[in-house]
């Protein structure tokens, strides 16, 4: 049965089905990253600009790669479907906004949980719920970017559901007017040692807990929230294939 959203079924991946998706938000690093560090690659579909592939590493494993789209409620979509056809482990590669001074742009945070503020989870657990990686995977990732030399940071994601007023932008939006409570919240959440912003990790988190899949998230740092609102565009390319390249050392063994 194709899956709605996903545009697939489970009888569409093979006789070696893969177990393992990366999930991306975006479907132009979903082709990147399948066309790029995959063989035998085949488009699963495009349906809803939700791309998905799949293929196989040097070392014979078979990958999904899939595409969340922007924010919950679509990955929230996304990944239970993903889990319908037999994912059980799923690695998120997105992108963030550094809120700590020493975490840079063109640097990448691996998430060893999220404070959740986002609607979709609330829909999937109690709001208190944990939102935690898988430990395996995220010692993986580290050891990857260790080995690597790629400057990293492990730690405690904000994951929350609007780019613009849930990460405190009012130069660049088109609404100067914030909510009281969200005025100060970077700052707030600076001396809590959150150290990035992103959309995607808390609910993906609490998912694994409810579902019982293992989850992993790794973040290219595209923006500085302590000096500016801004992404640093030039600086997004290395970054995310920082991230690419962590991910599948991590799976090559
Ligand atoms: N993604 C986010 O959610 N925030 C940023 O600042 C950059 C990427």
């Amino acid at each position: 049965m194709k899956h709605y959203h996903l545009g697939f079924g489970q009888e569409d991946l093979g006789t070696n089905p893969p177990q393992i998706a990366l999930l991306s938000g975006e479907p132009e690093r979903s082709r990147y990253l399948a066309q790029t560090y995959l063989q035998n690659v085949r488009l699963l579909s495009e349906y809803r600009g939700l791309n998905s592939y799949v293929g196989y590493l040097a070392n014979g494993k078979s990958i999904l790669v899939a595409t969340s789209g922007m924010g919950a409620p679509s990955l929230s979509i996304v990944v239970n479907e993903l889990i319908q056809v037999g994912i059980k482990q799923i690695i998120r590669i997105g992108t963030c906004g550094s809120i700590q001074p020493h975490v840079q742009v063109g640097s990448i945070v691996i998430s060893q949980g999220a404070l959740c503020r986002q609607g979709a989870a609330n829909d999937i657990a109690p709001v208190e719920y944990p939102a935690v990686a898988d430990p395996f995977l995220t010692v993986a990732l580290v050891e990857s970017a260790q080995k690597l030399n790629i400057p990293y940071h492990l730690g405690i994601t904000a994951s929350v559901d609007t780019f613009y007023e849930g990460q405190e932008r009012i130069k660049s939006s088109a609404n100067p007017r914030l909510q009281p409570w969200l005025s100060g919240i970077t700052e707030t959440y600076r001396h809590l040692n959150i150290l990035n912003y992103e959309m995607e990790s808390g609910t993906l988190f609490k998912m694994a807990g409810v579902y019982g899949f293992a989850a992993a998230c790794v973040c290219a740092v595209i923006a500085q929230r302590t000096e500016a609102e801004d992404i640093v565009i030039e600086d997004k390319e290395l970054a995310v294939k920082r991230c690419l390249e962590v991910v599948l050392a991590s799976l090559q063994e």
